[in-house]
């Protein structure tokens, strides 16, 4: 596996491939790797010539009281996860090197980025698409591949891709799930013993809820109470931030399930914030 640490040399890297007609699969992250990010970089080598991981913990989608700081980092873990996992790049650029002094150019998706986690992390998701193009202009991925578990992020790179006619495939993954259904996620090592049984209670109340639907109960008001009612019965639930039936298009909330629903959830369990999420046709 080769390391770039500067942006010029994977550039010039992507572009060797490309003259040489290889397909490039670019799988970004913030490191601290698990499962769910090894099923992208999977599927990445399975489908291109190259696969490309990048690593890079974005200061610019962090708010001012988030876990920027605290956010996992184990770059020997990674390296060797990454090395048995047979990528071919690893791109882990310094800070200094994405944002020079001056940086002053954002991109910003509307609507649909205001939604659901947008609503209680302001700023997060134009620090997000602003990040993933700059790797994207950096690497030239012929496809890049995203987990469904941050759904919103994923429709919302996906919007900034075709509205900017930028050239490359979004490819979504479904999510990797601990044994007892916890969607997998970097932010789990925050958990304490307790809070990681409790945080079960959000698959669960996935599950039962598209099972409620699946059965006939299609109605918004009905299948939100359901969902409070499970959350709130766990008691390490601190606060519901979201839990609703919402359209995978457009993320707005729909009275009453027709087609494919998204069932999406954000809790805060001790002060982890979590979310999940399940595609089910009504
Ligand atoms: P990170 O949280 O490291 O996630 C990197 C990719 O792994 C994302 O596409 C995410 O959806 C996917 N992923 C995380 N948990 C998953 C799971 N359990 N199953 C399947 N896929 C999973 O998301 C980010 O980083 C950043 O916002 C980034 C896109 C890199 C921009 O900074």
């Amino acid at each position: 596996m080769e390391l770039i640490r500067i942006p010029r040399i994977m550039h010039d890297t992507s572009r060797g491939h490309i003259l040489h007609g290889r397909s490039i699969g670019f799988v970004p992250t913030m490191g601290a790797l698990h499962e769910g990010h090894l099923s992208l970089i999977k599927r990445s080598k399975d489908e291109n010539d190259i696969t490309v991981v990048s690593i890079f913990v974005n200061p610019l989608q962090f708010g001012p009281s988030e876990d920027f700081q605290q956010y996992p980092r184990d770059t020997d873990g990674d390296v060797a996860k990454l090395r048995k996992a047979e990528a071919d790049v690893l791109f882990m650029p310094d800070a200094s090197q994405v944002y020079p002094s001056g940086f002053m150019t954002h991109i910003e998706v509307g609507e649909i980025s205001e939604k659901l986690c947008g609503a209680f992390r302001p700023g997060h998701f134009r620090g997000v698409v602003t990040i993933v193009a700059k790797l994207f202009n950096i690497v030239k991925p012929t496809r890049a591949y995203f987990g469904q578990k941050d759904f919103q992020q994923a429709a919302v790179i996906r919007k900034m891709v075709k509205d900017l006619d930028v050239p490359v495939d979004v490819v979504v993954s479904p999510t990797i799930r601990e044994h007892d259904g916890l969607a997998m996620s970097s932010r789990n090592l925050y958990l304490n013993e307790e809070e990681r049984k409790a945080a079960c209670v959000i698959y669960r109340c996935l599950i039962q809820t598209s099972e409620l639907l699946k059965s006939g109960i299609i109605n918004k008001e009905k299948l939100k109470g359901f969902m409070k009612e499970k959350l709130s019965a766990e008691p390490l639930v601190r606060e519901i931030q979201y839990a609703s039936m919402y359209d995978p298009e457009t993320l707005d909330e729909v009275e009453n399930a027709g087609k494919e629903v998204l069932l999406a959830v954000s809790v805060k369990i001790g002060g982890t914030r979590l979310i999940d999420n399940m595609l089910v046709k009504a």
